[in-house]
């Protein structure tokens, strides 16, 4: 195995088989077509803030780290379609080269996108080749990085979404990405939130080698836990206006410090592509601009609103152990993208079972959790460990995935992190409390 290799799977495990992994490179490939289909040529460009990446360039970068990371090591007479795409397509990796300005991705006009999809067909024939004549040794050294190479693929599965809206969103025109105008739930289906008790003790945190995990998921350790409360389900947007309404955005008691200067700096008064007409609240979605339906999870929200919202409702944010350790008997049921509601629903009023709900998809749960390494954690070497590593400063941990993130690709040791004011991914409130 490659040190590039160890540096993200370090899991035991023998790797998928290899028609297994073709059939999942496949099939995922596929998917990130299917996403961008409802998209006009024009689309595919745009780059709204430097945080956006233009889908063409998702749709390449993904390619690229198939060929930097397999190809160019697998087969030695490999070439490019265009050298160049190397410096256009790293996104941050340092020890793989030099690479353009990621505010500048949305000037980039070549390659057109006909010659991205050409890109792709040429990376996907190189790697089906790859992989129906490798040898034994080279298909071990390498097809534990297909397997990461998939699990980043459907990461910016994730982000053609979420960039794509908010592409849109700075439109006037409020073009839809797709019709779905009955999505969601009919109203009223709010359950009343209870809270869900957890009694504290030793648990085992982290990702035990059952599957593909992330470096950042490594080492399992253990973790000693007060008595805690979770919230049954997500805040909904009904909740959230209460908030709003009750001066939320100009109470500077209940922020932390730099989520004030946020509120001031950014003008906020709601969350992210919120507007109000008429006295009514307004949301842009992935199917055009709707009125805020009062039961859907409230989303786009940053960690300083989640906060200052849990703040103002007497309770606070779950760690991300206390989340892991309640999720650990949970069914990983939920509404992902493989449903293709590209919005979270209101919570199903006849939904009975597990007395936690929407723990997996719909939006990601906000913890109070600083995104650092576990307790044994070592920055893995080569390209590939700039993966994870390198960002556990000034981010936190949010879990559960969303209705943007693919079923397959979520687990419950799963740790995604962002800045504390980002906005723009499906990210949304559970509560918590301390237990007795
Ligand atoms: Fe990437």
């Amino acid at each position: 195995m490659s040190a590039d290799t160890k540096a993200l799977k370090k899991n035991n495990n023998e790797p998928l088989s290899r028609e297994s992994l073709a059939e999942l490179y496949k099939a995922v490939r596929e998917f990130s077509h299917t996403l961008a289909e409802p998209l006009e040529i024009e689309d595919y460009v745009v780059q709204s803030m430097p945080d956006v990446s233009p889908t063409k360039w998702h749709l390449a970068h993904t390619s690229w780290f198939f060929e930097t990371f397999v190809l160019s090591k697998a087969l030695p007479d490999y070439k490019p379609p265009n050298p160049q795409y190397a410096y256009l397509f790293n996104s941050y990796y340092v020890l793989a080269g030099e690479r353009h300005l990621r505010p500048k991705r949305g000037l980039i006009s070549r390659p057109t996108v006909e010659e991205t999809y050409s890109y792709r067909n040429h990376v996907d024939e190189g790697l089906l080749q790859f992989m129906e004549n490798a040898g034994d040794k080279e298909w071990r050294d390498l097809a534990s990085v297909i397997e990461i190479g998939i699990h980043h693929e459907q990461q910016h599965q994730e982000l053609i979404l979420t960039d794509i809206k908010h592409v849109l969103s700075e439109n006037p025109l409020h073009p839809e990405y797709i019709n779905k105008k009955k999505n969601g739930r009919t109203a009223n289906t709010t359950q009343e939130l209870r809270w869900v008790a957890f009694e504290g003790g030793i648990f085992n945190i982290g990702h035990q080698g059952d599957g593909f995990g992330y470096d950042n998921e490594y080492p399992n350790h253990k973790v000693y836990l007060n008595p805690f409360k979770l919230g049954s389900r997500l805040i909904t947007n009904a909740e959230y206006m209460e908030f709003i309404e009750d001066g939320g955005y100009e109470t500077p008691e209940i922020w932390l410090s730099e989520g004030w200067s946020s509120v001031e700096t950014n003008g906020w008064i709601a969350p992210l592509y919120w507007q109000k007409q008429n006295g009514q609240w307004t949301e842009f979605t992935l199917s055009g601009l709707r009125k805020v339906a009062p039961d859907e999870p409230v989303t786009h929200v940053s960690y300083f609103e989640a906060n200052a919202y849990a703040r103002w409702a007497g309770s606070r944010l779950p760690t991300e152990s206390e989340w892991e350790a309640a999720a650990s008997n949970l069914e990983k049921d939920g509404n992902f993208v493989e449903n293709l509601n590209f919005h979270p629903l209101s919570l199903d009023k006849s939904s009975n079972g597990n007395p936690l709900k929407q723990m997996f998809g719909d939006v990601w749960e906000w913890t109070q959790s600083s995104y650092s390494a576990y307790p044994g954690y070592k920055t893995p070497p080569g390209a590939l460990g700039e993966y994870n590593g390198k960002f556990m400063c000034n981010q936190m941990v949010l879990r559960g995935g969303s209705c943007a993130t693919s079923k397959s690709h979520i687990r419950k040791t799963y740790r995604n992190f962002f800045p504390a004011d980002a906005r723009w991914q499906f990210m949304g409130i559970r509560l918590a409390k301390d237990g007795e």
